[in-house]
């Protein structure tokens, strides 16, 4: 078992009112190995289940390891950067999209979108379980599907996901752990514009 550790202060300032668990969700490098029981397990899952999706596709899979051989399998399949620290991590996951929709077989061209809300409510469940969660585009693209079976023709990976409690952020590689705490946001007046596109 890791060292449980307090995660770092967070100093994000909203521009407006947002609830804390908003603010709280960050992307840590520091997890706590210890094993995420079953029923939480489950119900991270499940709060991506229940994520709106284009024609309600439900156009998400997620693939897990929680087991020391699984989860040796997809650590295997990050980039280097991504497993010094994300070996820690009890629980790692592949997202998945499907390509196209069920209805008509055509090319279903909001798979992605759907799948970052999957995410999202996954990572804020997470957050009410206590747990963090951490995103990846670092990873082998070309080696995922084969390594875990998924059928390429139908999917396409879109993520790799950490998730565990808070860890021993003084493990962490030096260079890691200078970048160890919840970053800034660009201002709201440039990511939500009323009326007409306009520059700054
Ligand atoms: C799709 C996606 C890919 C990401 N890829 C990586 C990655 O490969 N390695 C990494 O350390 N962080 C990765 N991140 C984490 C982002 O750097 C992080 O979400 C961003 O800096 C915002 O910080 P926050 O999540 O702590 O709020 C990724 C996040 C997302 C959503």
């Amino acid at each position: 078992m890791g060292k449980i550790g307090a995660p770092p202060v967070n100093k994000r300032k909203p521009e407006a009112e947002v609830d804390r668990l908003l603010l709280d969700r960050w992307s840590p490098r520091a997890f706590d190995p210890t094993p995420i029981p079953e029923k939480v397990v489950k119900s991270l899952f499940e709060a991506a289940r229940w994520s709106p999706s284009c024609f309600n596709e439900q156009p998400w899979l997620f693939m897990y390891a929680v087991t020391p051989e699984d989860r040796a399998l997809y650590l295997d399949l990050l980039v280097d950067q991504n497993k010094v620290w994300a070996a820690n991590a009890p629980l790692l996951a592949f997202l998945f999209a499907h390509k196209r929709f069920a209805h008509n077989n055509r090319e279903n061209f909001w798979n992605r979108f759907d799948c970052g809300a999957a995410w999202m409510s996954f990572s804020i469940q997470a957050r009410l379980h206590g747990l963090y969660t951490h995103g990846m585009a670092g990873f082998h693209k070309e080696r995922v599907c084969a390594a875990l079976g998924v059928p390429e023709g139908d999917y396409e990976p879109v993520c790799a996901i950490a998730a565990g409690r808070y860890g021993d952020r003084d493990a962490l590689p030096e260079k890691v752990k200078e970048n160890e705490s919840p970053n800034g946001r660009k201002p709201l007046a440039r990511v939500a514009l009323e009326g007409k596109y306009r520059t700054f």
